[in-house]
């Protein structure tokens, strides 16, 4: 508690923390020594109902196969494994709803309720293999849908329930569900707000088109009215909750399907990114237990993500159920009823281990210290960041305020794409530093490079480049789904030659060979950790009959990293109706993919700047939209139009 949080460039563990961390620098010696027989180490911490033959098979590339041969019941890793170990009565799940109802759940209990849904969707005719869209807010019935697909071989793909009945149609379609699994609302902010209803317009959507879903199977969370389709739709406890709990796991091969993620690209269509069994399972086990320094049975361990993005099915799902975690699911929103809502679950389970993401660490910062320190949070001892680069001012007041001074941050980099941690602090080696994600994990090899591939040379100076990733890795992803074209071209066409992962992310080395991530290079906004186009947002603005044309870019914003700021050219015919307008063309935006895309900003304006090619110049709009003197306009058509962007935007 002496340390002056000020004046430091980097933050060891203390002896203490070091001497019981389940990393020390031996397991980077070990993963150097020998990377492949490190990840098979790693993939022993599971159990495998058949052993592989090789760690690794690359001959494929770029598509992985890890494990030849073995097999896994991913769901009986997460559950029945720790239920047989003789730990059936441990707390798997302190689940804390929103309106102030709450729930635990035993490992026991979760393996009954994982096999009753198991039982139900086979006799539902669901077969390995077959998609089941899980559209859903974060209840336990969410977590036990996800695993009895896992159990059933059944490739599941969650759709973040904030999403838009549009967004759901284009991914259910995208996958050809079979089946949608859903509830009738969802609590926000004290609010029932409806989820089924948004299932049956997307459905209906198009004039009810055909459409692959045979099924809506519905859990009841908030009471409210639904609409309903007799012979489609099923109430969960109706169906579900009748079933058999007891179910056989069977195992399947370690290239298995088991999920596809969609998560935006550089073009308006969202990208299934695919990740299968065997390898992710281990990544994200391994990661969890070492990054987290997470101790089953002592530690109480709570991710604050939702299911509906990645960090949801690594963090809250995966790594943590395979690892035996107690961990802690909230529903709602951090300011329900009020602001202090965090701060009394982790006083209530004596959470340990606390995930977020910068943004969220800067509004705490905005309502003010004295939030937090109305509470006891000393049984917090590891502090986690991610979806972002968390700047030095949140880092340091995450650790004064949050972690009491003490607690080692680790800020970790990872994506959709990757599956499970690549690059952060170990808790119990590394000597943090606020802002950088520092070092690949061991058995994770990573690269800071130039346009040709070379290695950025460390000097006096930092050196920026490109974020490549120059070894596979476990839990990759294996493609895009129904696109292999896309996958080969987004990640793997860049460094074609040298077989390397682009990662679409700039980073820079420091002098001591630290890696800091300094955000996408391509057309992808990062609004509040998540992931959103410039191109899904431009087309959702030239979507409403009143535009012609549109062009989005994200601008530095305080709180969320980017905002999103748009400039629209209107019809001929449409009137400039002023903040009306605006108002309605924001709405749209809300409307077509999720209020998490809604712009911060839109700016009718009578140009956009364009080359001679015709390409919109976003890097000038940037500009603009963060106030900044305006940089190369040497190749733009008209440099006047930004007199006039200019000018409608004061
Ligand atoms: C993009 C991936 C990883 C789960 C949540 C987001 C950015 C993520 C960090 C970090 C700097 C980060 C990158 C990356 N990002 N973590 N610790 N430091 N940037 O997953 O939606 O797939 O987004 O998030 O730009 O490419 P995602």
């Amino acid at each position: 508690m002496t340390e002056n949080p000020e004046h430091q460039a980097s933050y060891a563990p203390s002896a203490e923390f070091a001497a019981a961390a389940n990393a020390g620098a031996e397991l980077a010696e070990l993963a150097a020594a020998d990377r492949l027989a490190f990840w098979a180490e790693q993939a022993d911490r599971l159990h495998w109902e058949q052993r592989w033959t090789d760690v690794l098979d690359w001959s494929g590339a770029p598509v992985a196969r890890w494990f030849v041969g073995g097999r896994l019941n991913v769901a009986y890793n997460c559950v029945d494994r720790h239920v047989d170990d003789g730990h059936g009565e441990q707390v798997a799940i302190h689940w804390e709803g929103e309106p102030g109802d709450s729930r635990d759940i035993t490992y026991a209990e979760l393996r009954d309720e994982v096999s009753r849904a198991a039982n139900y969707l086979t006799e539902l005719g669901l077969e390995a293999g077959d998609r089941v869209a899980i559209y859903m807010p974060m209840i336990p019935e969410a977590i036990v849908a996800i695993l009895a697909s896992a159990r059933l071989g059944l490739t599941h793909s969650v759709v973040f329930a904030g999403f838009s009945p549009s967004a759901l149609r284009q991914r259910v379609d995208d996958a050809s569900a079979r089946l949608v699994i859903t509830t009738d609302g969802q609590w926000r902010r004290g609010k029932a707000a409806p989820l089924k209803e948004a299932v049956d317009e997307a459905l209906y959507a198009n004039g009810d088109v055909p459409h692959s879903v045979e099924h809506v199977l519905v859990v009841r969370r908030t009471g409210i009215e639904v609409p309903w389709t007799d012979g489609r739709d099923l109430w969960w406890h109706e169906t579900v909750a009748n079933a058999d709990p007891h179910h056989e796991p069977r195992a399947f091969d370690a290239e298995h399907p088991l999920f596809i993620l969609y998560t935006s690209g550089t073009t308006g269509k969202p990208k299934g990114i695919l990740h299968t069994s065997g390898g992710y399972l281990t990544q994200a086990a391994y990661t969890h237990h070492y990054v987290f320094d997470h101790k089953p049975g002592q530690d109480v361990y709570w991710c604050t993500a939702d299911i509906g993005w990645v960090t949801g099915h690594s963090y809250i799902v995966y790594g943590p159920l395979a690892n035996r975690a107690t961990q802690v699911v909230y529903e709602g929103t951090p300011n329900f009823p009020d602001e202090h809502r965090h701060w009394q679950i982790v006083e209530k389970y004596g959470v340990s281990i606390y995930y977020t993401a910068p943004t969220l660490i800067r509004t705490f910062m905005k309502w003010g210290r004295q939030i937090p320190d109305a509470h006891d949070l000393s049984s917090l001892r590891v502090l986690g960041s991610v979806g972002e680069p968390i700047n030095p001012e949140a880092w340091r007041w995450y650790r004064t305020v949050i972690g009491s001074g003490k607690t080692p941050i680790v800020d970790t980099w990872w994506q959709t794409e990757t599956g499970a941690i690549m690059i952060s602090p170990l808790p119990g080696v590394t000597a943090a530093k606020p802002g950088a994600a520092q070092t690949p994990l061991p058995g994770v090899s990573a690269q800071v490079v130039d346009e040709e591939g070379n290695p950025v040379v460390l000097g006096e100076t930092e050196a920026n480049g490109y974020l490549v990733l120059d070894q596979p890795w476990p839990s990759m992803l294996r493609g895009v789904w129904g696109d292999d074209e896309r996958f080969r071209e987004t990640y793997w066409a860049r460094y074609a030659d040298r077989g390397w992962y682009f990662a679409g992310d700039g980073a820079r080395l420091d002098p001591d060979g630290d890696l800091w991530v300094l955000g996408r290079v391509d057309d992808v906004m990062n609004v509040s950790g998540h992931r959103i186009s410039t191109a899904e947002v431009e087309s959702a603005l030239v979507g409403h009959s009143g535009v012609a044309e549109a062009a989005v870019v994200g601008a530095t914003d305080e709180t969320t990293g980017q905002g999103i700021v748009a400039f629209v050219i209107l019809t001929a015919t449409t009137e400039n109706t002023g903040d009306a307008l605006v108002n309605e063309l924001k709405a749209e935006v809300s409307r077509e993919i999720s209020p998490i895309a809604r712009p911060r900003e839109i700016h009718v304006v009578p140009e956009l700047p364009k080359t001679r090619s015709g390409k919109i110049m976003r890097r000038l709009l940037r500009d603009v939209a963060e106030g900044r003197e305006l940089g190369d306009t040497s190749t733009l058509v008209d440099p006047s139009v930004f007199e006039q962007i200019r000018a409608d935007k004061a």
